[in-house]
């Protein structure tokens, strides 16, 4: 047969004639070459036995792992590796020569240090002769060690991970602000943390179904704001305070909303985290401050003008009256009402900015002094044909200065009577609950809007004409003076009811 030898160069160089027989050999010994060439360069261990076990041939990684050379253990069985495996390897012999490959884990030992046993994969499989008759069992064997350390190391993660994710489930358990995990393309809630359920009342499973649960919950103030806020997808945080109305309490409560996106790898946005924070108490406190600093500014102005107003008022209502002594005329008694109520304002004025140094708190029960009030404020009450009733339960002393009490009650009285321009009812309870004694001054006037019911304690806030939009803000004042709380509840038509809350005297 004529074959083409051709130079590296790709340059024809000679033709050759070869016989039959001559080209055989050179098959036979280019496929053992071959052979022996992967034998030698595989770089895991491997070793050829005969079907007793006995060495046929090792590879240098073999050589390497177990510290042992060819020569010394061509022919001898196999043992140190294996060591308590010697049955189960002429089974594993038998199994091989029905033709099988067996993969299994098991723990060898290496010749040097005996004692240190390493994991190993060991692939056993039959070794063809050109004759396709099983000639031996090659026996590869793989060090796990690093795999296994590896295991090891994606366990210990693992455990870590699950630590992290139970401290964090621990942490959302305990903390107040509401959280939502929300999927954009299922348009789904995919988490709530637990304080829905401690909060608001909202059971999760319910929620997970059923979001628009929320919305029965709560009366929001803009919900498709709100709800286009929510299912924005951009990608940057973003935050939004809203107002709704708890319907179970009929209280109106301001939230902020705060959202950050989970970014994907390739930049868009498909869940977002959202922290849902109750600010209500944030909001009245900083309407307080607020007020407070109008208060410390009204004081300053109070306390530069009262000194200039009082002396030429004292001087001018002097002199009215003895003008109206010496002519009677009929505009005299107009200035002198007029100039009393001035005086009443600079009093009320003085009241809130002169710091309370002088006040001395006795025991005192709270159902004497409403009774003092109602026989004091029963003229009032009869001329604007209003009706004072009273349900006073026997109650423990309160601590507290009576005269300003008084004052508190008048005002409101006042307020009550003011509201009821055709007539109507006030009615007075008293009852004791939990360390506290409670009053209630309830009436059937015009009510008070939401919006409204907000600015009560604001300075100067009245629908009076000759109102002075004060005496409210000194009735908080001074119940939080007793360390009690004052707040109001009303229905548009159907009249007002003012809660006191005063401490049990110690
Ligand atoms: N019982 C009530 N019913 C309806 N509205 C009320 C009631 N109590 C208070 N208000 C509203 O609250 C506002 C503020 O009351 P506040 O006592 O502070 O001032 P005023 O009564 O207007 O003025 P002043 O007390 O100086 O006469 C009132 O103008 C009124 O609109
Ligand atoms: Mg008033």
């Amino acid at each position: 047969m004529e074959h083409l030898i051709v130079h590296k160069s790709g340059q024809l160089k000679q033709t050759v004639n070869f016989s039959e027989e001559s080209l055989e050999f050179f098959d036979r010994r280019s496929t053992i070459s071959w052979r022996h060439t992967f034998f030698d360069h595989y770089e895991e261990a491997s070793v050829i036995l005969d079907f007793s076990g006995r060495v046929l041939s090792i590879n240098p990684a073999f050589g390497k792992m177990f510290d042992c050379t060819q020569k010394e253990l061509l022919g001898k069985p196999l043992i140190f590796p294996f060591r308590n495996l010697q049955q189960e390897f002429y089974k594993m012999v038998q199994s091989v020569l029905n033709g099988e490959k067996i993969v299994y884990q098991q723990l060898l030992r290496r010749r040097k240090n005996e004692d240190q046993m390493f994991p190993a994969k060991l692939t056993i499989s039959p070794v063809f002769s050109s004759e396709e008759d099983i000639k031996g069992i090659l026996v590869i064997i793989k060090d796990q060690t690093e795999i296994d350390e590896y295991k090891t190391l994606i366990e210990l993660q693992n455990e870590t991970l699950e630590t992290e994710e139970n401290m964090l489930l621990d942490i959302t358990k305990h903390i107040d602000e509401l959280i939502i995990l929300f999927d954009l393309e299922k348009n789904k809630i995919i988490y709530t943390s637990p304080a829905f359920e401690r909060k608001l009342d909202l059971n999760l499973v319910d929620l997970y179904n059923k979001p628009s649960l929320l919305r029965k919950r709560f009366d929001i103030e803009k919900p498709k704001q709100l709800l286009h806020f929510f299912k924005c997808t951009n990608s940057g945080h973003r935050t939004l305070e809203f107002k709704a109305t708890d319907l179970r309490k009929n209280k109106l409560r301001w939230f902020l909303f705060e959202i950050t996106p989970i970014l994907e790898m390739d930049g868009t946005v498909k869940r977002h985290i959202s922290i849902l924070r109750d600010i209500t108490e944030l909001k009245e406190k900083n309407n307080q401050i607020k007020q407070l600093d109008q208060l410390g500014a009204i004081g300053q102005m109070a306390a530069g003008i009262a000194h200039e107003i009082k002396n030429p008022l004292t001087t001018i209502k002097g002199f009215v009256q003895l003008l109206s002594e010496q002519a009677k005329s009929e505009y005299s008694d107009i200035i002198l009402s007029e100039l009393e109520r001035i005086e009443f304002i600079m009093g009320e004025i003085l009241l809130l900015a002169k710091p309370q140094t002088n006040i001395s708190f006795k025991k005192e029960n709270l159902n004497k002094i409403i009774l003092e009030v109602m026989s004091f404020m029963h003229p009032e009450a009869t001329i604007h044909d209003v009706v004072l009733n009273r349900n006073l339960a026997p109650i423990p002393a309160v601590s507290c200065e009576a005269k300003q009490i008084k004052q508190v009650l008048i005002n409101i009285i006042k307020n009550a009577i003011e509201a009821m321009p055709h007539g109507g009812n006030i009615r007075i309870k008293t009852y004791y609950s939990e360390g506290f004694i409670r009053m209630n001054i309830i009436d059937t006037g015009k009510g008070i809007s939401k919006e409204r019911l907000q600015r009560l304690r604001e300075p100067f806030y009245t629908d009076k004409e000759k109102g002075t939009g004060l005496g409210l803000m000194i009735c908080y004042k001074l119940i939080e003076d007793h360390h009690g709380t004052l707040h109001f509840t009303s229905e548009e038509g159907k009249g007002t009811c003012v809660h006191i809350k005063l401490p049990v005297a110690t």
